[in-house]
């Protein structure tokens, strides 16, 4: 008797059950479905990163393990780990990076990429997070001594395809009218090896890199062609969250002793 008067009279306790219910069932809705989000965004992210590993010190393939190795990947494994994400790296020829982004097969380049005006129509850059020039290498026993691109007229001159050593050469030819024959490879370690082997006059090559192969191959630095240029990582122009989380990530990461670390490991001194 006792009970059912409860039930029946407490009008108040029935809505504040009902209410406290609809509430809940709100809360682990809202629950779920942030749950549900969780993982792609970024929980545990794989962020695909294309990358050219013939590169040193960037990007290159260590002799040891056959792992690519190198200051760029060091790099984005830094960031990836800040924004939660995990990383696979995707190998591949360097005039191959934009297309496979824009394919959506990749999300991030990581390869020593020149910030240049016309890929920026194409693809999203970061803040830069390193300064080149264009090297000439020539093979170490050469009495040829090339200095400047006018020094190359009339002769062959290897460089990868699709980088910034090839339209500054394609620019020259254009401008001057002078002729110098393009030899356009793969990767830079081919296009070295060939130069080692005589096949070519010479390799044109981000001043950096030519560093590094002129203290391991048979190869020596001549000239320096100041280009002024600054290195970024890329994304999909859409991908505008990425973009600002890895310019964050970044920005902070440039002043860190993890940076200065990286930097010593692969380039010493
Ligand atoms: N910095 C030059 C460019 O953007 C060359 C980059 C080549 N990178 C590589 N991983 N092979 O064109």
């Amino acid at each position: 008797m006792n009970v059912i008067t409860l039930l029946d009279g407490d009008l108040m306790t029935k809505r504040v059950v009902i209410i406290t219910v609809l509430v809940l069932i709100v809360i682990i809705g809202i629950a779920i479905y942030a749950w549900s989000l969780y993982p792609q965004q970024v929980g545990k992210r794989v962020l695909r990163v294309g990358t050219s590993p013939d590169f040193p010190p960037f990007e290159y393939i260590d002799e040891k393990t056959g792992e690519v190795i190198g200051i760029d990947i060091d790099l984005i494994k830094a960031l990836a780990k800040k924004l939660g994400c995990e990383v696979q790296i995707v190998q591949m020829d360097f005039d191959g990076l934009i297309p496979a982004l824009l394919n959506k097969q990749i999300d991030v380049i990581a390869s020593g990429m020149t910030i240049t005006e016309e890929r920026a129509q194409k693809v999203a850059f970061t803040i830069p997070y390193w300064r080149a020039d264009q090297a000439i290498l020539v093979r170490k026993d050469s009495p040829f001594a090339p200095r400047d691109l006018d020094d190359l007229v009339g002769k062959t001159v290897a460089v990868q395809s699709g980088t910034t050593a090839q339209f500054l050469l394609e620019d020259y030819i254009n401008k001057t009218g002078n002729k110098i024959n393009i030899k356009a490879y793969p990767s830079y370690v081919l296009a070295v090896q060939d130069l080692e082997n005589g096949n070519v006059d010479a390799v044109l090559v981000d001043s950096p890199v030519a560093s590094m192969f002129e203290k391991a191959r048979n190869v020596k630095i001549t000239g320096i062609v100041v280009t002024n240029e600054n290195y970024g990582l890329a994304v999909r122009k859409e991908d505008r969250e990425l973009l600002d989380k890895l310019n964050n990530a970044l920005k902070e990461f440039l002043n860190s002793t993890e940076w200065q670390a990286i930097l010593q490991k692969y380039l010493g001194g």
